[in-house]
């Protein structure tokens, strides 16, 4: 009996924790496990696009398992450590993907709303769209997505607030939308995953909307109305550009005295093409990650208005494209031991309590009176909602890429698979990888030696932990 549920513990062990869940702690997401900072190195991941989404096709980025064994592997070996996924199907299955995503040490940053009609917020009119369906809609992603360690955040708005008039009436509702998700993941949560917000870089109102969302109305107490983190989508490095004439240093003054984490929720313009991605070292630099927590480049697959990194065709098959390989080659100049060992240096940061003075633009909105939740959420909120939508992790077995898939000068890979990182971590880029291997995804290689001590010392810990519990019991 003992040893049978010993060896269930351990399995469960295997299957569930691949990643080491991040909290937030003042202006720094802190891995939970050794207390040091996290950076994001991520991709946007929509292949299709908002207008690809379609409930009634059955799919979503991340439901079909094949789909995203193809793409985990891809970004295994380009090295990122998270996803960004726009619009999900609550009701679909995302266990398989999120376990592979999981396994090789990929982080989840899931957005609640879609762009189909109720599913998000209006910018025009903020109050026609704040309903109790609404509502049990991002309730309903939250539901979903809760379960699996490697959700890392959900995003409560993308480019609500774009100019003067949205940030007239929409700020109000978007501390309102954080409240009541903070507010159902707190009662239907056991894990506590962040919330907040991605902002359209525009520069008129930025510093406004990140002093709105992060301010505090109950100085000392915690008020669940303010946003976990702040995020950007940020275009200003085009091409050869540096941390001046990008704007990066207004960026970077702007936000010393943020109170969350702050970081790109996209990035990478496309102007002039190829990329050359010569924002990479400075965004993972010692000018930018004082105050930024990295950033997603936009996007993984390539879609009409060409950002791609992968070129994804109908039948399945892909192409490399000539920016993943620039992008790879910028990520590998990265040293990740020291980004992803930094101290957290930044957990007690105070928020500032509100008050109109934060606001400096007329006609952004000053009053910090937010909405009443609506008419019925209240009952969702206190009671989950019903029927709710459930995930959990499943043992990752298939791990070759089925599809054809080749490199950017059109030689096929081959034996492309991904590769499951043996215990709790985050995948990273390294250096050593060679891009005419593609088979070899760049988190095994450093991993090895340090790693077989690493498992079995937690393995140990694990029976300990277990024999220890099992004894009490008795
Ligand atoms: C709430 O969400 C669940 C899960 O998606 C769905 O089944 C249910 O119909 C929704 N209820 C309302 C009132 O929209
Ligand atoms: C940041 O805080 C410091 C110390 O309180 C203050 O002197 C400085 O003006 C602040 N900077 C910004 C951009 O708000
Ligand atoms: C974090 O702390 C460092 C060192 O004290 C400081 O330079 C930096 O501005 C702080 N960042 C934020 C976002 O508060
Ligand atoms: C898949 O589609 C691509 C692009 O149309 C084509 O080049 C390739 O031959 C197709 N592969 C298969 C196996 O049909
Ligand atoms: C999943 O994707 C694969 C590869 O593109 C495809 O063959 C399969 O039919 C898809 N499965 C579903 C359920 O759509
Ligand atoms: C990377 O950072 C680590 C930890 O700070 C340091 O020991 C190592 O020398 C650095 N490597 C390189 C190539 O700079
Ligand atoms: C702030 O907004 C609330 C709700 O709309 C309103 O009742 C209140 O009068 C406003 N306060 C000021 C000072 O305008």
């Amino acid at each position: 009996m003992l040893i049978s549920s010993a060896i269930a513990f351990l399995a469960l062990c295997a299957t569930t924790f691949a990643v080491q869940p991040i909290e937030v702690k003042g202006s720094d997401f802190v891995n939970s496990v050794t207390g040091n900072r996290f950076q994001l190195i991520g991709v946007a991941y929509q292949p299709g696009g908002s207008s690809g989404y379609d409930p009634a096709s059955g799919l979503d980025p991340l439901s079909n398992g094949t789909v995203c064994l193809r793409d985990a592997a891809l970004m295994q070996r380009l090295g990122v450590n998270a996803i960004r996924v726009y619009n999900v199907d609550p009701d679909l299955n995302h266990d398989l993907c999120a376990s592979i995503f999981n396994a090789v040490g990929i982080y989840m940053l899931i957005d609640v709303n879609s762009p189909l009609v109720g599913q998000s917020i209006n910018r025009a009119e903020p109050w026609t769209t704040y309903t109790s369906t609404y509502l049990n809609r991002t309730f309903a992603v939250v539901e979903a997505f809760k379960s699996y360690e490697n959700t890392l955040l959900f995003f409560a708005g993308n480019e609500v607030i774009n100019d003067v008039p949205s940030g007239g009436v929409v700020p109000p509702y978007m501390r309102a939308v954080t409240r009541d998700l903070k507010n159902y993941i707190a009662k239907h949560s056991t894990r506590s995953i962040p919330v907040g917000y991605s902002a359209a870089d525009v520069r008129e109102i930025l510093v406004d909307t990140s002093n709105y969302l992060q301010c505090t109305t109950t100085p000392g107490d915690s008020d669940p109305s303010r946003v976990d983190i702040f995020a950007l989508n940020s275009y200003s490095w085009c091409g050869e550009s540096s941390f001046t004439t990008s704007g990066y240093d207004v960026l970077i003054s702007d936000f010393t005295n943020t109170s969350v984490p702050v970081f790109f929720s996209e990035y990478g313009c496309n102007m002039p093409a190829p990329r050359v991605f010569t924002e990479v070292p400075v965004i993972y630099g010692p000018l930018m990650t004082p105050v930024l927590s990295g950033g997603m480049v936009y996007e993984y697959s390539e879609e009409p208005d060409d950002y791609g990194l992968v070129l994804i065709n109908s039948n399945g098959s892909a192409q490399i494209l000539v920016d993943y390989d620039t992008l790879q080659k910028q990520f590998d100049t990265l040293n990740v031991t020291y980004l992803q060992d930094l101290p957290a240096q930044n957990v007690s940061v105070s928020p500032p309590t509100c008050t109109s003075s934060l606001i400096t633009t007329p006609g952004f909105i000053n009053n910090f009176t937010i909405p009443d939740v609506p008419p019925g959420a209240q009952t969702l909120i206190d009671n989950g909602i019903s029927p709710a939508p459930s995930g959990k992790m499943v043992p990752v077995t298939a791990t070759k890429v089925s599809q054809v898939v080749q490199q950017s000068n059109g030689e096929v890979i081959q034996n492309l698979q991904i590769t499951i990182l043996a215990d709790d971590q985050s995948n990273n880029p390294d250096g050593a990888t060679s891009t005419s291997s593609g088979a070899s995804p760049s988190a095994t290689k450093k991993k090895n030696g340090g790693e077989v001590l690493k498992s079995s010392v937690s393995v140990l810990l694990g029976v300990a932990l277990f024999v220890a519990a099992w004894t009490s019991l008795l």
